[in-house]
């Protein structure tokens, strides 16, 4: 390399040094005389002094110079004239006073500035994303990605776990998102399916007796895109033998705990918190809460039953629940915003939302008018609630009035409750149910998926009441985000039939399906269990970035669409005639 140094490594104690540098030309200012080129490579900037007395020939070629030229700088390191260092700089104390210049590369005018941090349509971002990746803080998420992946290689390793890869060409065994499918060409008419997790797989590794698994695995999942969901990401996915839940959440806490202490700056809650699936419904609303505030939901329908309004009592009669919300200095919420906040509601089902505003020693309220004032003072009480705050309420069955209290919970809470904006707050959500009602279809579905062993305290309920069935599963949730799930298997075949059974499937569409595993549980299986968090939520969490885009080098757009490369694309007739398809208009 002719290269003698990067961009971001030169320091007061290089001066004197001649040194060759290679980079991009981040900014570029001629002050009628010396230009000043700042140059930039992934390591850092620096600031280039081109001065036409000094170097007649290096000025020259400066003025043809523009951004995103590439350039190499022969020089030798001076420090900045006092008064012109720039502290924001790890560089700024000194600057190359350039010898010789030669452009390596010319650059087109970029269609976005890389210098500038303000904002840029993320379309143009994605077309252009080696431009975008270009910007400093794109480059330290790639950095940070990588460093986090590292640490977790590392961890596993040091405790005995064992790194496979398995294949992207597998069999379509939909799990609960839609399969992306590959067409054979050699086999007409039959398809493989993209994994949307290695789970099946990582549970034979576990019959094999690998006994400790994980795999940075990419996964690929057919579904409607969010801020954070991609149609293909990456978890890693982990598995072990011969353990219990708690084993499992040890395991994971201690890494993620360690990481978090040593590559980053943020404070974080430790112990993590653990929530059973109904404490979190119940206060939180969500089984992803953001627990850097506390803002709870609190139970009134014993309150609301002794009321005469009609909303709430058809509410409890339907089977159904009336749950409230106090929120400390929104007593002064004007009509609109009362407003929003009932339109916020209606958005996740609700048919209204009861609200009493206390302000001033007075009472402004929806509802209070079917109240007597001793229920009122009632409510106040129960919620202790005082001047300056704003009592919310929703009726209606538990789901709905969870949906509805959580998303105003999510939204006063970051409006009034003082979130910390550097602390990581972690929990684990456990004791799930097994099954979740499909009321569509009149039928149980897996709530995590269909290898999840239920709690032994709850085994007989499999016969009796399904729906009260709690789980082995868990989720690993922080500051909103649901990171990761996973669960202690079924590794008996009796309650994995009867699981089946639940779930609908007959022996025969269950051996079709399943055929594979069940085949090898018949062999000796070990009692196991894993999970498997998500990396790109990780790694956007650790970056203070809400998108989970802002740290994959090539993502897809909200419509599953890769600007850059403009998959997906039509393909020849060839094509589709070698794999036996017709697209039908
Ligand atoms: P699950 O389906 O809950 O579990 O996924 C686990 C974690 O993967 C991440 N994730 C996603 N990230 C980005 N885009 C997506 N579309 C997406 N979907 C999921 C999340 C999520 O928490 N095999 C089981 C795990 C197990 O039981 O061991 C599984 O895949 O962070
Ligand atoms: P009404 O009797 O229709 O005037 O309703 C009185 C108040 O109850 C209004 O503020 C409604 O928005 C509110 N409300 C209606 N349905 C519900 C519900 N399911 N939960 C909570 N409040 C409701």
């Amino acid at each position: 390399m002719r290269r003698t140094h990067t961009c971001g490594e030169l320091r007061p104690h290089h001066e004197g040094q001649l040194c060759i540098l290679q980079g991009w030309v981040h900014r570029r200012r001629d002050h009628g005389g010396v230009i000043f080129l700042d140059l930039r490579d992934r390591y850092g900037i620096v600031q280039v002094v081109l001065n036409p007395q000094l170097a007649p020939e290096a000025h020259a070629a400066g003025e043809e110079v523009r951004p995103e030229y590439v350039l190499e700088v022969e020089g030798t390191v001076v420090r900045r004239p006092p008064g012109t260092e720039n502290p924001n700089l790890p560089t700024g104390a000194v600057e190359l006073q350039a010898q010789h210049l030669r452009v390596l590369s010319a650059a087109q005018t970029p269609p976005f500035s890389i210098a500038d941090e303000g904002p840029i349509d993320e379309s143009l971002r994605l077309r252009y994303r080696y431009l975008d990746l270009r910007r400093p803080s794109m480059m330290a998420h790639l950095a940070l990605r990588h460093r986090v992946v590292k640490f977790i290689r590392d961890f596993l390793d040091a405790r005995g776990f064992l790194e496979i890869e398995t294949p992207i060409l597998i069999k379509s065994t939909p799990e609960g998102a839609r399969d992306y499918l590959v067409p054979s060409r050699l086999h007409p008419g039959c398809f493989y399916a993209l994994p949307q997790s290695p789970q099946q797989l990582k549970q034979l590794l576990m019959v094999a007796g690998v006994d400790r698994y994980f795999q940075i695995a990419r996964c690929f999942r057919d579904e409607d895109l969010r801020a954070d969901r991609q149609p293909e990401f990456t978890q890693l996915d982990l598995e072990m033998s011969f353990v219990d839940r708690a084993d499992v959440l040890a395991l994971i806490e201690e890494l993620f705990a360690t990481l978090v202490e040593q590559l980053t700056s943020w404070r974080q809650t430790t112990p993590f918190r653990r929530l059973t699936y109904a404490e979190a419904m119940l206060r939180y609303g969500t089984d992803k809460p953001d627990l850097r505030f506390e803002l709870p939901i609190v139970d009134v329908s014993d309150w609301a039953a002794a009321t005469e309004f009609q909303v709430f009592r058809s509410a409890l009669a339907a089977g159904g629940v009336v749950r409230a919300l106090r929120v400390p200095d929104a007593g002064g919420y004007s009509r609109r915003q009362l407003d929003e906040l009932t339109e916020l509601a209606r958005s996740r089902g609700a048919k209204g939302l009861a609200w009493a505003a206390l302000q001033g020693g007075e009472v402004r309220s929806s509802f209070a008018r079917f109240l007597t004032p001793g229920q009122l003072e009632a409510l106040r009480a129960t919620l202790d609630a005082g001047d300056g705050d704003l009592i919310l309420l929703v009726a209606d069955d538990a789901r709905i009035v969870a949906e509805a209290l959580g998303a105003l919970r999510l939204e006063l809470g970051r409006r009034h409750a003082a979130v910390p904006d550097d602390l990581l707050a972690w929990a684990w959500i456990i004791d799930f149910p097994l099954f979740e009602w499909d009321a569509e279809h009149q039928r149980w579905d897996a709530a995590h998926h269909p290898f999840t062993a239920p709690l032994d305290e709850d085994l007989p309920l499999l016969l009796t009441d399904p729906g009260r069935v709690r789980s082995k599963a868990y989720d690993i949730v922080c500051n909103g985000w649901e990171l990761g799930s996973g669960s202690i298997r079924i590794h008996d075949r009796v309650v994995q039939e009867q699981v089946f059974a639940l779930l609908g499937y007959s022996a025969e569409q269950a051996e079709r399906r399943f055929g594979h595993l069940l085949r090898a549980f018949q062999y000796g299986a070990p009692p196991h269990g894993g999970i498997a968090p998500g990396i790109d939520r990780l790694v956007a969490l650790l970056a203070g970035e809400s998108s989970i885009r802002e740290v994959i080098a090539f993502p897809k757009n909200q419509s599953a669409v890769d600007l850059l490369t403009d998959a997906p694309s039509p393909v020849s007739e060839e094509q589709l005639r070698e794999l036996h398809l017709r697209i039908v208009p």
